[in-house]
């Protein structure tokens, strides 16, 4: 794997104009630019565990949904009929075929159109060329992406390297299964949420109980690695949970695979797996869910130990971070100021903040110059 060029996000600049993440017009754009051609996180594929199992979500504004067939190829489809356009389905369930409730047209598990009443010899109706349209699916160790640009580029190339590095630091990484999921909502712009997210500038400061009971601060480094930020740290001594250290080799380390623009992998000491996943709802609003995962989906009192008082502590530190922010970023008064960048990408460092900027302008173009 060649490594990352990181020379564009240690040299001194400034944090994005404020109009980036006020402007109702541009989000709009983002939707387009950013949202719909970057890979975005569906579902667990362990939450379709049989034949016609299926999982509705939203990405970009677009109604989606993931399905198994009988042989168990898993595939994601916009949810809309091509009849008249009614959406197929709600929420999640399990259906041995798809029928959409208008006039009931109805579609194999893999998207061919099986059935359509009255319209047999009907003139122009040629059953033959009607499928749902599919979306591009990628399986990262039972965690499914999908991407609504065709001709996007392989998560491998987008993130080189990080299934590997993944499974190296958590090889029960496939036997994990979600446990719970806590929905929260960020009163700001996702640019807002995803950068609050990816700098640890912040920790000491508003993280206590992160900075003590969880991860050595000292320690603390975040590598961009393609349209990845990997934050390592090893862990507190004064560890507030029980860590299993013969559960994995990295069991006393902090881990973070961000995956540009939209979701994160974090490992807390333990290993406790858990995610970020973050669906923008407005330009001053971002919904987003933490799923927290144990083994084989066993009940664990120490997973739903540290979910609390992430809840608790940092995710409730962040989201008062995140509404200041959101606010300031409104005043007359403010001008962007230089970020803190230091080129050993340690602790105290926004190079990250950088890296997210370079990403965001790359893909938006002159819009955002
Ligand atoms: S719109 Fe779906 S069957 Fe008519
Ligand atoms: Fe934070």
């Amino acid at each position: 794997m060649e490594a990352t060029d990181c020379s564009p996000y240690i040299r001194p600049q400034r944090s994005m104009e404020p109009s980036v993440y006020l402007d109702a017009d541009l989000f709009g754009l983002e939707q387009r630019r950013v949202l719909s051609s970057t890979w975005q996180y569906g579902c667990h594929a362990s939450d379709l565990d049989g034949p016609g199992s299926y999982v509705t979500f939203e990405i970009a504004g677009e109604s989606l949904f993931a399905v198994r067939d009988p042989e168990g190829t898993i595939r994601t489809f916009y949810n809309v009929c091509m009849h008249r356009g009614h959406r197929l389905l709600d929420g999640a369930g399990v259906r041995p075929k798809l029928v959409c409730p208008y006039h009931l047209w109805t579609y194999r598990l893999d998207g061919r159109l099986d059935h359509a009443p009255h319209a047999q010899g009907r003139p122009g109706f040629d059953p033959g060329g009607i499928c749902l349209t599919e979306v591009l699916t990628e399986d990262l160790w039972g965690f499914l992406f999908v991407n609504l640009d065709g001709d996007a580029r392989p998560m491998e190339v987008t993130y080189p390297g990080v299934r590997e590095a993944l499974y190296e630091f958590l090889p029960s990484i496939e036997r994990m299964r979600p446990l719970e999921r806590r929905w929260f909502t960020a009163e700001s712009n996702w640019k807002v949420a995803v950068e609050n997210y990816n700098e640890c500038y912040h920790c000491r400061s508003a993280h206590p109980s992160f900075s003590k009971g969880v991860v050595l601060p000292e320690t603390y480094t975040i590598r961009p690695v393609g349209q990845s930020l990997q934050h390592r740290a090893e862990s507190s001594p004064d560890q507030y949970y029980e860590i299993d250290y013969q559960a994995s080799p990295h069991a006393a380390d902090y881990r973070s695979f961000y995956l540009w623009p939209l979701f994160s992998f974090q490992v807390y000491p333990g290993p406790v797996l858990n995610t970020f996943c973050w669906r923008p709802a407005s330009v001053d609003r971002t919904p987003f869910f933490r799923e927290w995962f144990s083994l084989d989906g066993e009940d664990s009192p120490t997973v739903r130990r540290v979910a609390d008082e992430d809840a608790r502590t940092t995710v409730a530190e962040d989201l008062a971070l995140m509404r200041s922010v959101q606010g300031g970023l409104s005043s007359r008064g403010y001008r962007p100021g230089p970020l803190v960048i230091d080129p050993d990408m340690g602790l105290n460092s926004e190079h990250t903040v950088a890296a997210i900027k370079a990403w965001y302008q790359e893909a938006m173009g002159p819009a955002v110059q």
